[in-house]
């Protein structure tokens, strides 16, 4: 019975193009993201800020989520250890940060927002640049297995 009554519900409702059902719901949107991005180059240990907001309001409740290379982060930022970032995400907004970049922090961020009716993404580059080449080599020797150090 249960589940007789799932097919006939919910059935036509996937079959329904996305972009029909937002015709057909003119008044609601999908969100749009700000053009406040650009392309970063910093320095090992400085701060690290990506503020994604919406340029133009969309329907409610919204969804943020970051990627880093195509991979979703987790939102609380997860090990300490291993991560160094941090997400704070309202229903309108959410800022990735970073305290202090590591070599590894480098990569492609992605912003993506969705609703209901659709989605946006922004992606910027990080490059992460270390002080100097013989500070580089420094901390490449220092973050390397003790067994291969020559
Ligand atoms: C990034 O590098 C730091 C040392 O600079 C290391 O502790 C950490 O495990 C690395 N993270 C990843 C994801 O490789
Ligand atoms: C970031 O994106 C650019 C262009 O979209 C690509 O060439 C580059 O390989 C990406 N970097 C990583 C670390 O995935
Ligand atoms: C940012 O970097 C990516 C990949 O490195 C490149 O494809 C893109 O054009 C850059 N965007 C700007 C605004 O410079």
């Amino acid at each position: 019975m249960f589940r007789e009554n799932f097919i006939i519900i919910f059935i036509p409702f996937l079959l329904l193009p996305n972009r029909l059902l937002s015709e057909l719901l003119a008044h609601h949107q999908a969100p749009k993201l700000a053009e406040n991005i650009h392309n970063q180059t910093l320095l090992i240990g400085s701060k690290f800020k990506f503020f994604c907001y919406l340029q133009a309001s969309g329907s409610r409740p919204l969804h943020f989520e970051w990627l880093k290379d195509g991979q979703i982060l987790r939102h609380y930022g997860g090990d300490r250890q291993t991560s160094s970032y941090t997400i704070a995400t309202t229903e309108d907004d959410t800022l990735f940060s970073i305290d202090k970049i590591r070599l590894n922090d480098s990569g492609n961020y992605t912003c993506l927002v969705r609703n209901s009716f659709g989605s946006d993404s922004k992606t910027i580059s990080l490059t992460i640049k270390a002080k100097s080449h013989v500070t580089k080599q420094l901390h490449d020797w220092l973050h390397s297995d003790p067994a291969n150090r020559k």
